[in-house]
């Protein structure tokens, strides 16, 4: 088969290094890539993977490539073009591609329907509210105590959630998302929710629009620095498994989550086909979503495949032929650690263009792959071209010796001003 992955990140990384392990993969194409991206091979042909510089939200590009190269199977890996409606647009032509329709993209590009969808069907979240106007958002606020989270309902680049802890900052949020319209359109609307207190996991479940099949649980690391300190970021490191739920437990949060999920997308007429990646917080009252993503996390995705014993493109086949009841899900029994390294700076302005020097040291270390995100090859080095530059990735026997062999990949390697936390997993440990 050949494929054609779409996006630039550590994430699309990792999906293009699992694909290539694939026994049906002969080549594949990846729009726009990396620099690590672009060093993969076709297991089974040798075919090295080749990057194309056409960008992931520049549809009618991506459309003509696929049809140009006969592309069996696309794999879209960021939010942008899935809720630009990309899945849509190649059926319509007849083309196979992996990943949630426009309709079900709305879970992530609209928090008003999504905490709607919620309180339909039964899913256990926060106590909300969903807002059009400000004056009835800041009186729900009062009702919270102030204590409550601001959400701008539309896509905001990760920025767009407030956290309040008394009333004067929760009007100072509505105020900065309605009326200051920090978010332009993203913030027309509002959600507001209860602060819920307990510890944040994700969770990922593959969908093919009946059946949902759930991932084992993982946890990222939101802030820039150790202890959870400083900025939100787009995720500075994930380990998978954690311990905070038992199988038991994974089970029944599943039941209490996905079943009612698949039964309203069913009701609502939404074919919901891709990944399901709810941000659940475990509350001494049980599992609470905060948010749905339609897509993998970033960096979830990393640790998900190092793990993952299946062929990647079966499953994915699956997800979109609507076939998942016949597979299970298999995965190593070793824990996963990925330290994001990232460029100084980060998640403000930083500079690009940084050599990096240490990789192949890194990678012949065993049980180590170092996903490439903001990475270009330049004059013959790899350099720094992004905020998340690398996720330097270990399999160990348990978490501890993952997280150990993670950071020992991560000591080999070196930019200028390299920035990333020291305490990947320390929490479940
Ligand atoms: P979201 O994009 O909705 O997942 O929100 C971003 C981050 O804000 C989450 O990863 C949580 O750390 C935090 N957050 C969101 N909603 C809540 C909530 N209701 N209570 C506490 N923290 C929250
Ligand atoms: N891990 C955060 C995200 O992918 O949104």
């Amino acid at each position: 088969m050949k494929l054609l992955v779409i996006g630039s990140g550590g994430r699309e990384h990792a999906l293009v290094w699992k694909l290539t392990q694939s026994a049906h993969l002969t080549q594949l194409w990846c729009a726009p890539g990396n620099a690590g991206i672009a060093q993969e091979a076709a297991a089974k042909t040798g075919k090295p993977v080749e990057c194309v510089p056409i960008a992931a939200e520049d549809l009618p590009g991506l459309l003509a490539f696929a049809q140009d190269k006969k592309i069996d199977l696309t794999v879209v890996g960021p939010d942008n073009p899935l809720a630009l409606g990309i899945v849509d647009l190649f059926q319509r032509q007849g083309l196979k591609i992996w990943g949630v329709n426009q309709k079900a993209a709305q879970f992530e590009s609209s928090k008003v329907f999504s905490q709607k969808f919620m309180e339909k069907y039964g899913i256990p979240t926060a106590s909300a509210g969903t807002f059009s106007e400000a004056g009835p958002a800041k009186a729900f606020c009062a009702t919270l105590g102030g204590k409550c989270v601001v959400k701008a309902d539309g896509l905001a680049l990760g920025k767009g959630v407030l956290i309040c802890s008394n009333l004067a900052e929760a009007e100072k949020a509505v105020d900065e998302i309605m009326v200051g319209k920090a978010f332009g359109a993203a913030g027309a609307r509002v959600v507001i929710q209860e602060f819920l207190e307990g510890v944040e996991v994700s969770m990922h479940a593959l969908c093919d629009g009946r059946t949902a099949k759930i991932f084992p649980t993982s946890q990222d690391h939101k802030r820039a620095l150790d202890g959870d300190r400083g900025l939100n970021t787009g995720g500075m490191g994930t380990y998978s498994p954690t311990p905070f739920l038992t199988d038991a437990q994974l089970a029944d949060t599943a039941r209490q989550v996905l079943e009612p999920f698949m039964r309203g997308c069913v009701a609502e007429g939404i074919d919901y086909r891709g990944i399901l990646y709810p941000g659940v917080m475990l509350t001494q009252s049980g599992p609470k979503i905060l948010e749905f993503n339609a897509r993998f996390g970033d960096p979830e995705t990393q640790v998900y495949l190092t793990r993952l014993k299946n062929d990647l493109i079966e499953l994915l086949a699956a997800s979109v032929d609507g076939t998942l009841d016949k597979i299970e899900l298999e995965w190593r029994p070793e824990a996963s650690v990925c330290v994001v390294m990232a460029s100084g700076g980060y998640p403000g302005n930083y500079p690009k263009g940084k050599i990096i020097s240490g990789l192949d040291a890194a990678n012949a270390l065993s049980h180590t792959k170092v996903f490439h995100a903001g990475t270009a090859l330049k004059g013959g080095h790899i350099v720094t071209n992004g905020g998340r530059v690398l996720g330097v990735t270990a399999l160990g026997k348990d978490l501890r010796a993952a997280q150990a062999a993670a950071y020992a990949a991560v000591e080999t390697i070196h930019f200028e001003d390299a920035q990333f936390r020291r305490d990947i997993g320390a929490k479940a440990l």
